[in-house]
């Protein structure tokens, strides 16, 4: 029989492009999700996909009593959590929102793992805890940085607790994917991101505005000391990364008692202006956009060292920026314009 993958989260972007390659590898997913930033509409499109009917519970992950009850009667294998809070503005408005879903659905989740005998775990983590790297592309050996966001805090405060729930040495094996920027949608333009209102991201944003539902971007800042001025970042595929989390379920198969953290990222570098320019060519869409002050906070450029995840996941990306644009592209146009 397969075995059962808690996805926590698994109806929003990330976790539904990963319940389509959990079944694909021969996983049964089960979706954990309040819907809190996501529709219910997603699992029509992963049953079109996948041909599968996908398990669902419905409720929130900070509830124990829930929780127990999605292990008693699934009895998982392991575990990827994805649920939690994920926009940085917000999070310095709503500290308190942040500091409790994003932690409290941790502690409870390892509460619950360990009540179960359930010793796997992949979590959710990001490139901000590196803050402004002093060397590119960083390592999992670059120092982190203190937090700039209570968001981006508790991303580091779960890596610690992960950490130390492992150096009790109960069994739990755990790794912690940092992501960096994940752009795209399935190519089918079945599933892909539904960012709620005016969108903080850079691709969204522009789609948007290809579609009219945005009138101009605005590209924050050219006077970084960069080749174009513009910011640079390491946009990945999400259907790249969702594979990612599947690598790394195989990976822990042999690891007890185990912790570490890895990156997840193309490597490469974009500007943001290379972005605009990239996605105006493979969509033969003209792209009003202005140039505007910098946006506090935002660090100069980031990218990924991927040695790490190549060496022990055996992974590496294998779409571009350019085909992450395309279907972000595509699956923008299923969308009804809601705001
Ligand atoms: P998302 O908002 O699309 O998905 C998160 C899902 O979790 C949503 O479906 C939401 O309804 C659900 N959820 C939130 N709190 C919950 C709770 N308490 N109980 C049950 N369900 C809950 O976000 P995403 O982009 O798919 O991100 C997934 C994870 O990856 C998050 O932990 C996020 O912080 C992390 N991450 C995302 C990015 C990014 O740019 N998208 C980058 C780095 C890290
Ligand atoms: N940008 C613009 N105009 C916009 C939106 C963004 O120029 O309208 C620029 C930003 O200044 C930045 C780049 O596009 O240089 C990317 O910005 P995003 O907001 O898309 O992404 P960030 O790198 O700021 O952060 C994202 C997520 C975080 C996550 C981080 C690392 O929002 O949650 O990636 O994974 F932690």
């Amino acid at each position: 029989m397969a075995d059962s993958i808690i996805v926590t989260g698994g109806a929003g972007y990330i976790g539904s492009h990963t319940v389509v390659e959990l079944l694909a590898e021969g996983y049964k997913p089960v979706i954990v999700d309040n819907f809190c930033n996501s529709e219910k509409s997603v699992l029509n499109g992963l049953k079109k996909i996948t041909g599968k009917e996908i398990t669902l519970y419905e409720g929130d992950c900070t509830n124990k009593s829930f929780m127990q009850r999605v292990f008693e009667e699934t009895n998982p294998k392991g575990v990827i959590h994805f649920a939690a809070y994920k926009a940085v503005g917000e999070s310095v408005e709503k500290p308190l929102e942040y500091y409790h879903n994003n932690l409290v659905s941790l502690l409870v989740l390892l509460e619950v793992m360990k009540e179960h005998t359930c010793n796997t775990l992949v979590f959710s983590s990001s490139c901000t805890v590196y803050g402004n790297p002093d060397e590119l592309p960083v390592t999992e050996e670059t120092p982190t940085q203190k937090a700039v966001s209570p968001y981006g805090n508790t991303k580091q405060i779960s890596e610690d607790i992960i950490h130390d729930t492992v150096a009790t040495k109960t069994g739990l094996g755990a790794v912690s994917l940092r992501y960096f920027n994940p752009i795209g949608a399935h190519p089918s333009s079945l599933i892909g991101e539904l960012p709620i209102g005016v969108p903080n991201n850079l691709v969204p944003f522009v789609t948007q505005t290809a579609a009219g539902w945005r009138e101009q971007l605005t590209v924050f800042g050219n006077d970084y000391n960069t080749p174009d001025g513009s910011n640079i970042r390491d946009y990945i595929h999400v259907v790249d990364l969702a594979k990612a989390h599947v690598k790394t379920l195989k990976y822990l198969e042999s690891k007890s008692s185990f912790y570490d953290a890895i990156n997840v990222g193309t490597g490469k570098g974009t500007s943001v202006l290379e972005v605009v320019t990239s996605f105006e060519k493979i969509t033969g869409q003209k792209l009003n956009y202005k140039i505007g002050p910098r946006r506090s906070g935002d660090v100069e450029q980031i990218y990924a060292s991927v040695d790490k995840s190549k060496q022990v996941l055996n992974w590496e990306t294998e779409l571009t920026v350019e085909d992450a644009l395309r279907d972000a592209w595509n699956w923008q146009q299923t969308l009804p314009k809601a705001n």
